[in-house]
């Protein structure tokens, strides 16, 4: 009774949330995900008394494993701590042998990623090396992963941005010719697909981020996916403090509990840990939009599609975003590069753009290896030539499940009444 009032009330509050989006007030980055159900089953799980690890974290796993085909879906508490991990087991003492990163070594990655791409990178004790990207696909430029690769080189941190798999032939292919290890940030690209495959299903490791603003949310979280059942029983643990109790292996939870007979199994720590542990408070609300997660790519391609039909006559001077060969896209946002051009600069149009309510933000973070965080630390560098393009006249603007017809036609008339400006 009591949850049916609760999803009354939020029924009514969160539409609500959705009314200045539907009068063009306010055209946001993201809108909210959940609903009054979610709502409904996440308080459910603080009535019930349990709110953090626990049922509800395996039921989003084995969904989500379902949904990417892949073994393991571990749940964490956000995608930077996912690619966190994922660099420290490998340069750990868990690491198997064909996978160990030495400390120092190289590790290969886009110029136009997120900070939590490269901190991981770092925090580890190894050196990113930037590689520029294509502009209109924003995906790490293949033809120059070889000219960067040095004996040090041990890894690619593939980044697959903004719904948008790489090229995954040729860069596997040149994995297997350096040995290198391939780890995928997939933290913008759930649904993502390349020759009907999934991304975060090609490498080692993999990681999505489930953070307010992304295709699904549980607030903050995300997961590491792997085939590897040996490191995945790490991953539960690590995330988990080291705790004995995440380990799914029979196996091995029975070598530990009888090497160590004299501690107590409730609090027996077999591995190093963090507490990255994702809650089924977070759980419960993402749950139901991953079996929703094809419906809003659906949305979101419509609206893509729709605006760059509509502006490709404005492609004299704009960089609109682009679906690269078999790829499956699955749209996060709407990146648009203004071309170098003597009427107007990018920041013109952005202040145009914000004045009539639609909020922009830059491309990722720009050319990663300019933000300030990196001078205290070693890093090496292509020439990023569409990187810096990227931060200096690039911007996104948002593409959600919620955008209808006419927020699509308010968006392209706002674009023409800029560049009606030039026509007279
Ligand atoms: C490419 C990339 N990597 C990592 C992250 C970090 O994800 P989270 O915010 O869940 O920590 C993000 C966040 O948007 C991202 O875009």
């Amino acid at each position: 009774m009591q949850i049916n009032l609760i999803k009354k009330y939020f029924s009514q509050e969160l539409t609500k949330l959705d009314e200045k989006i539907k009068k063009n007030k306010n055209l946001p980055l993201s809108a909210i995900q959940y609903d009054a159900i979610d709502v409904a089953s996440s308080m459910q799980t603080l009535l019930k008394g349990w709110p953090t690890i626990g049922l509800k974290v395996k039921e989003v796993e084995n969904k989500i494993k379902k949904k990417l085909n892949v073994k393991n879906a571990v749940m964490v508490n956000s995608g930077g701590s996912a690619n966190f991990l994922m660099l420290y087991i490998l340069t750990s003492p868990y690491a198997k042998k064909k996978d160990k990163i030495k400390l120092g070594s190289e590790v290969i990655t886009p110029a136009v990623t997120w900070s939590t791409t490269v901190g991981p990178i770092i925090q580890n004790n190894l050196v990113p090396v930037f590689i520029d990207v294509n502009l209109g696909s924003y995906d790490i430029d293949v033809d120059l992963i070889e000219k960067n690769i040095t004996k040090k080189t041990r890894a690619i941190m593939l980044v697959h941005p903004l719904g948008q798999s790489c090229q995954m032939d040729k860069i596997i292919k040149i994995c297997k010719k350096h040995k290198l290890v391939l780890i995928e940030d997939n933290c913008e690209s759930i649904g993502a697909k390349y020759k009907n495959k999934s991304t975060g299903t090609f490498g080692i490791f993999s990681s999505i981020s489930m953070y307010q603003s992304h295709h699904i949310s549980s607030v903050e979280g995300g997961f590491v996916l792997t085939n590897d059942n040996y490191y995945a029983d790490i991953f539960r643990s690590m995330r988990a403090n080291g705790w004995l109790r995440e380990i799914i292996n029979k196996k091995t939870k029975k070598k530990f509990i009888n090497q160590n007979k004299s501690i107590n199994q409730s609090f027996l720590f077999p591995y190093i840990g963090y507490n990255f542990k994702p809650t089924d408070f977070s759980a419960a609300l993402v749950s139901k939009q991953i079996d929703k997660l094809k419906i809003f790519i659906n949305k979101r391609s419509k609206s893509a599609n729709f605006l760059i039909h509509k502006l490709k006559k404005y492609n004299n001077y704009l960089i609109l975003p682009k679906t690269l060969k078999h790829n499956f896209h699955s749209w996060f946002t709407f990146p648009i590069v203004v071309k170098k051009n003597k009427f107007f600069k990018k920041k013109e149009l952005e202040i145009f753009l914000k004045k009539v309510n639609i909020d922009t933000r830059p491309i990722i973070a720009g050319n990663i290896a300019r933000q300030p965080f990196l001078k205290k630390f070693k890093f090496s560098k292509g020439k990023l030539i569409n990187s810096d393009l990227v931060m200096d006249n690039g911007f996104f603007i948002g593409l959600h499940h919620k955008l209808s017809n006419k927020n699509l036609k308010y968006i392209v008339r706002a674009f023409d009444i800029f560049f009606n400006k030039f026509n007279k």
